[in-house]
């Protein structure tokens, strides 16, 4: 038997976890209907295929209709939930992976505007900054009600076949009772820690009287807001010990920090350039001062790290959450001594900033994600092998280059630079997001052990690419800067690019103007601000950064607003002209009829790419294909067979921002699924 503290079996009750890693609860926003359907189900069994120990599902699945979903999470309260989670448990169940779920009331953390229309509610009036609405202050009535609604719930849960759930305690209405800063009612709810948890001791025993004694429930709570006013740490282990003492709590699912803000969130859920495991020790002291099974999760990317929680006693589970995203293979992968073969969570936070904006949570590292009943996780050879040329070794080039390995192809790639990695290579050079690297290195890796030939310094021109003699060329070159945006000027202005490439020194007042939205704008700021510069991010967008979401946001800013950096939205750079030795920058506004100036000493211009198409286009000619690209056999997974040309060589394709300026997600996912079916 294997002495690996992480592959060690787990007693919680009767129930036997095989290992230690699980899922914690997160919602991806793949419900239709409110149902997690194939979809969801689909993507929770290919992680238990792969071995994972437990998967509690879902997130704030919700128990009551006055707590609408904020972003497509599973609706508890309907019966009709029970066949779709029973179809889902029991797939997971065929690999010997338990499930659980997350069951909610949001309380405030939701809108009025939702669903029925019915009033936001909570223990008191304050309103959450993130969410907005002004809550009801609960009456009697509506205890009553919400506590009778988590019963039915967890009822409907036992009779999917769940091995158990567990309640959500932090930002919800669960823990608003337990909070000074929410709760403002009167005994019996409200006054003392006793009285405060009294809703929630309801909710269990309601529930224990439904389920019986030995369906499995846990609490997911913080055991320390870390704010002024809130639960202190002193609460959290109290508040842990009587959790534990009420009898009617299987685990605890240690969390620290409050959520009500973008920023207060992402301490609870780093993101790329945040410490690892940042409250791994707090939950630690939970767990040594209960004695009691305690799970936990917050940015515990990689094995060694987990072992480590296992190892030192810190933890009984724990939980690999995003890593599981960006590789659901991760168990497997260690069971076969292949750790260093786990496509690493980069912690770009793509998945969750995502589900706040209306999307589903897709990986930027792993396409395949949330798309499993589309696109493979693990590629199957091709019947015949190709020779498939690649031009570019960014994302799109290297994962096209590992996609056509994994066929069984052999595959060479030209590289003009001396080294992989295009425009991820420049992002990662500001340190916060060094961790990007690690989508170019694992690619580099898999395609080294694969046996494909990367030709770096190789400027290829068609003659190059014909000179290998493909029978598939994949054009992946990527773009360059577009800056020319201004009606005047555009010779006077800098590329973020430039800046971050180091090819052009900061100024000493300068004003970004940023109009993609982008990492560059706010990057190139980070850099310059650095200098000691003033800075002025400007924007004709409603908002600064609109392409980089929420949480995502969040280590930026607060670097910049401990600097010298003014942001300005909604006003637009029209022109930018010298004056001796200043630059006079126009500024107008898409609302109109007003003008201002600003004046500085460089100018620096966001505004994406143009795609670096001249080979492609050299190349068409000679194709069977002429470039072109049938969407319907894409989409649907067939191979593309388009003649256009008889006289072809190859078939030639294009991917990433070679077509137009996109994401990193769009470049690695136009190539898997161009790729796995050649
Ligand atoms: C897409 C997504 C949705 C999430 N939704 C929930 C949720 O509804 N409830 C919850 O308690 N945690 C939720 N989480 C937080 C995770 O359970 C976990 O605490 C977090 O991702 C940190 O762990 P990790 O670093 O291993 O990913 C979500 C996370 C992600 C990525
Ligand atoms: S999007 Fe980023 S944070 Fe989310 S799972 Fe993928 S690599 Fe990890």
């Amino acid at each position: 038997m294997t002495a690996d503290p992480l592959l060690q079996p787990f007693q919680l009750k009767h129930l036997t976890l095989k290992n230690r890693l699980m899922i914690t609860s997160h919602e991806p926003a793949y419900p239709e209907d409110g149902m997690p359907k194939e979809r969801y189900r689909a993507y929770h069994a290919e992680r238990a295929r792969a071995g994972v120990a437990l998967t509690m599902t879902a997130g704030s699945a919700s128990v009551s209709r006055d707590s609408p979903p904020v972003f497509n999470n599973i609706l508890a309260w309907k019966d009709e939930v029970v066949g779709w989670m029973k179809a889902l448990t029991d797939a997971c169940h065929d690999h010997g992976c338990a499930v659980m779920i997350q069951l909610t009331h949001l309380g405030r953390r939701t809108r009025w505007d939702k669903a029925d229309w019915l009033p936001v509610v909570s223990a008191g009036h304050e309103r959450e900054p993130s969410h907005r609405a002004f809550p009801k202050r609960a009456e009697d009535w509506d205890i009553a009600r919400i506590i009778t609604d988590y019963a039915d719930a967890a009822e409907r849960m036992k009779a999917a076949g769940l091995d158990g759930i567990e309640l959500e305690a932090y930002g919800h209405l669960m823990d608003q009772f337990w909070s000074p800063l929410t709760n403002d009612l009167d005994a019996p709810y409200g006054g003392s820690l006793e009285n405060r948890l009294r809703f929630t001791f309801d909710v269990l025993e309601a529930i224990r009287e439904r389920c019986g004694a030995e369906f499995l429930v846990g609490v997911r709570y913080t055991a320390d807001e870390d704010v002024p006013g809130g639960l202190t740490k002193q609460d959290g282990l109290e508040i842990s010990h009587r959790l534990k003492d009420s009898g009617m709590v299987d685990f605890l699912n240690v969390v620290r920090g409050h959520i009500d803000t973008d920023a207060a969130l992402t301490d609870v859920i780093p993101v790329q350039g945040m410490r690892s495991a940042p409250h791994l020790d707090f939950a630690g002291e939970v767990r040594a001062a209960t004695r009691f099974p305690t799970f936990h999760a917050a940015k515990i990317q990689d094995v060694a790290t987990a072992r480590h929680a296992i190892a030192s006693g810190k933890l009984d589970m724990v939980g690999m959450t995003r890593a599981h995203m960006a590789d659901p293979h991760i168990v497997a992968k260690i069971m076969r001594g292949e750790e260093d073969r786990i496509r690493p969570c980069v912690g770009a936070n793509y998945c969750l900033d995502r589900i706040y904006q209306g999307g589903m949570a897709l990986c930027l590292h792993n396409p395949a994600t949330g798309r499993e009943l589309e696109q493979p996780h693990e590629i199957a050879r091709a019947e015949s092998r190709r020779k498939v040329v690649i031009v570019g070794a960014g994302p799109a080039g290297l994962e096209a280059a590992r996609v056509a390995a994994c066929r069984g192809h052999e595959v060479i790639v030209h590289e003009a630079a001396p080294q992989a990695g295009g425009q991820v290579r420049l992002t990662a050079l500001t340190p916060r997001r060094a961790e990007m690297m690690q989508l170019i290195q694992w690619r580099l890796s898999e395609c080294d052990r694969m046996g494909v030939t990367i030709r770096y310094n190789s400027v290829a021109d068609a003659g190059t690419v014909r000179d290998d003699a493909p029978d598939v060329v994949i054009v992946a070159t990527g773009g360059l800067p577009h800056t020319e945006v201004l009606a005047d000027g555009n010779d006077l202005v800098v590329s973020a690019w430039d800046i971050l490439s180091g090819d052009v020194k900061p100024g000493e007042s300068v004003l970004i103007y940023d109009d993609a939205g982008d990492y560059p704008a706010l990057q190139a700021a980070e850099l310059i601000s650095g200098s000691g510069a003033r800075v002025e991010l400007m924007t004709r967008d409603r908002n600064v950064s609109s392409e980089v979401m929420a949480m995502s946001l969040t280590p930026a800013m607060r670097l910049l607003q401990a600097r010298d950096v003014t942001f300005t939205v909604t006003w637009k750079l029209d022109a930018v002209r010298r004056e001796g030795n200043r630059l006079i920058a126009e500024i107008g506004s898409d609302y109109g009829g007003v003008q201002r100036e600003r004046v500085v000493d460089q100018v620096v211009v966001n505004h994406g790419t143009r795609p670096l198409d001249e080979l492609y286009f050299d190349l068409r000619a000679g194709s069977t294909n002429l470039g072109e690209v049938d969407y319907d056999a894409l989409i649907e997974g067939r191979r593309q067979e388009l003649l256009r040309n008889a006289d072809g060589r190859y078939q030639l394709f294009r991917i990433g921002d070679a077509v137009a300026a996109r994401n990193t997600h769009a470049a690695v996912y136009d190539a898997l699924r161009l790729l796995k079916a050649v």
